[in-house]
């Protein structure tokens, strides 16, 4: 977690580290700070809190200079403080660091450094970084860092100033992600691309285990082991203002009218011309290595598992393999039973969450291929997976995923369909009545969009309560899970979400006079079941909110108001029936006056396990 921005060059480095730390706070915001080298040497100033705070303090107190770098903190060792936040230094003062990421030792680097007469003020594992670069320090800054990074054990990606060395600025990657912007007279470092986009489109990506010496100059790449490494230039095509909010009050709600977008991007030129097959070109694993597939693993953290979890039913609906879904962090520990003839797919809108990426390894040791499914190109999991379907939804900055999520849908049915043509396991005149469906559901999506009015009244509404409930049967409960994780990660209200079959096992109890319940009841196989359970509510006092598809007159009779989705085909309801659940949470959010864009105790890339 947490971004880091470096700039060397001609201009003011304050400037360009403040408005690249603007673009990184998605990635952690609960303290920011710089580090530039100035007529006085290198100068810190840092400070707990929104990005504004720190921004602020320098302007009272400028620091000039052409060379720096900066930070934007999530916590992970130590609260957030003034004392915790980066950059870090030595007890010189003459180094100064950020990092992004965990150095697993640091107790016994700290140990080792303390007894050599090393003082720490922070509760943090970065001070241990800035310290042993000191500490093994003879004149050759690059030669310094190589040396203290084979000390450090974790994952890190480090941006590193010496004022000894002040022309230089030195950057590092294990594990976590660190790009290069190469400009004219002027480079950059960033956690992402967005924060260097305003000044180049000139970008190294930093593999594992590589850094880079950069000067105004120049960029010098090179192993941790100090081999030169050539590589082309990463040209960025894509535009600055699709990261920006375009007009919406937030990120969010701009993401949410995003998704007609987004769908068409992802379907783009995988469904052929003739609209009656499925085309993927980056799977590349032969007929016969699909017909070897004997289990599938899906393996995701948050949004992405709840989009898993519809990936589970499609992929055993369309091509007839048993599938599990498990979230990241319980799969690597529960001894999975891995073989070559299973087939591991990841979920990662960001492809660098470390539960994901963690497990995505063990599937690897064990003979997997792996398929990620991720909205980064050139993120980790992008890069370590054996295939890799892209999901074009475009920069995601909210916390809260919407985009990200219904296009790992559109994936997971693409994926499915390309597995159940390839097996023979559906008909090709089912493909095409679902493709054709699918290429619907933009507008439908639009449609929905067109008529925000009911759900904001009913948002307005619900913020009066402390808990609530959503249920649904089947891909009905997958997404009642996925709109209940929305609610919670930005409006602060409690609420769970259950199989409506389950209900009477327990959780019945809990529903009590005017309690609301959103029950999903788009699956017409399951309709009358879910009617059966909401009745049950009824029976309890619950107010019940129904999500039916529209034309469908049965619901109205036992809820007591209905939100229709338009038709589409009930394997594809998922993709209609999230949105009016993500405006559901996003203006009970506003309504309660809450940070919708950054969540409290939430960062957008989880790159800790
Ligand atoms: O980048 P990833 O898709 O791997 O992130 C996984 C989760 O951290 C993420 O989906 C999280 O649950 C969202 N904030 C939910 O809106």
């Amino acid at each position: 977690m947490c971004g880091i921005v470096g700039y060397v060059g001609k201009r003011n480095s304050q400037e360009i580290l403040i408005e690249g730390l603007k673009k990184l706070e998605y990635r952690g915001y609960d303290s920011a700070g710089v580090a530039v080298y100035t007529n006085e040497g290198l100068q810190i100033k840092k400070s707990k809190g929104r990005l504004a705070v720190l921004e602020s303090k320098l302007g009272e107190a400028p620091l000039a200079g052409h060379i720096g770098i900066g930070h934007t903190r999530w916590a992970t060792h130590g609260k957030p403080s003034d004392v915790n936040s980066h950059p870090h230094t030595d007890n010189s003062s003459k180094f100064s660091v950020v990092h992004n990421g965990i150095i697993e030792n640091y107790i016994a680097l700290k140990e080792e450094l303390i007894e050599q007469g090393h003082v720490f003020v922070s509760e943090t594992d970065t001070e241990v970084i800035s310290h042993l670069i000191a500490s093994v320090y003879e004149g050759d800054i690059v030669k310094a860092v190589q040396k203290a990074v084979t000390r450090m054990r974790g994952a890190f990606a480090l941006g590193v100033l010496t004022e000894y060395e002040p022309e230089k600025l030195v950057a590092v990657r294990l594990s976590s992600p660190l790009i290069i912007g190469v400009g004219e007279g002027e480079n950059f470092i960033g956690s992402d691309i967005p924060a260097i986009l305003e000044y180049t489109r000139n970008v190294y990506i930093l593999n594992d285990g590589e850094m880079a010496l950069l000067t105004k100059d120049g960029v010098t790449l090179m192993t941790l082991e100090g081999n030169f490494i050539s590589r082309e230039i990463f040209r960025v095509d894509w535009d600055i203002v699709t990261a920006e909010k375009a007009g919406f009050d937030h990120f969010m709600l701009k993401e949410i009218y995003d998704q007609p977008k987004a769908y068409r991007d992802t379907m783009g030129a995988r469904i052929d011309e003739s609209g009656s097959k499925v085309v993927m070109p980056e799977v590349r694993m032969t007929e016969q290595q699909i017909r070897n597939i004997r289990n599938v693993h899906i393996i995701a953290c948050g949004t992405a598992y709840h989009a898993g979890l519809v990936g589970k039913s499609v992929i055993e609906k369309l091509a007839r393999i048993p599938v599990e879904t498990d979230v990241a962090s319980e799969y690597r520990y529960r001894s999975p039973i891995i073989t070559p003839e299973t087939l591991v797919i990841v979920v990662s809108q960001s492809g660098e969450t470390a539960d994901t990426l963690a497990a995505l390894r063990e599937a690897k040791k064990n003979g997997a291929r792996v398929v990620a499914v991720t909205n980064v190109v050139g993120s980790s999991v992008a890069r370590e997976a054996d295939d890799v379907i892209v999901t074009w939804a475009g920069p995601e900055i909210a916390v809260a995923s919407t985009k990200a999520y219904t296009s790992q849908l559109i994936a997971f049915y693409l994926f499915g369909l390309y597995l159940g043509q390839t097996l023979g396991t559906i008909e090709p005149s089912y493909v095409s009545e679902v493709l054709a469906e699918m290429q619907q559901l933009p507008e439908k999506v639009e449609q929905i969009l067109s008529q925000t009015g009911a759900i904001k009244e009913i948002a307005e509404r619900i913020v009066a309560h402390k808990n609530l409930f959503f249920i649904g049967r089947g891909l009905d409960y997958a997404v009642a899970l996925e709109g209940s994780l929305k609610l919670k990660e930005i409006s602060y209200i409690h609420s769970e979400a259950y199989a409506a079959g389950e209900l009477k096992h327990g959780t019945l109890a809990l529903i009590e006079d005017d309690i609301p319940v959103i029950a999903l009841a788009t699956q017409e196989d399951l309709f009358e079941k879910t009617v059966s359970n909401i009745k049950e509510v009824k029976a309890r006092g619950a107010q019940v909110i129904g999500l039916n598809i529209e034309g469908e007159t049965e619901l109205a009779k036992v809820a007591d108001e209905v939100f229709s989705i338009p038709h589409t085909h009930q394997l594809l309801a998922p993709a209609l029936s999230v949105i009016p659940l993500q405006l559901l949470s996003y203006y009970a959010s506003l309504a309660l006056g809450h940070d919708v864009d950054k969540p409290r105790n939430l960062a957008k890339s989880v790159t800790v396990e």
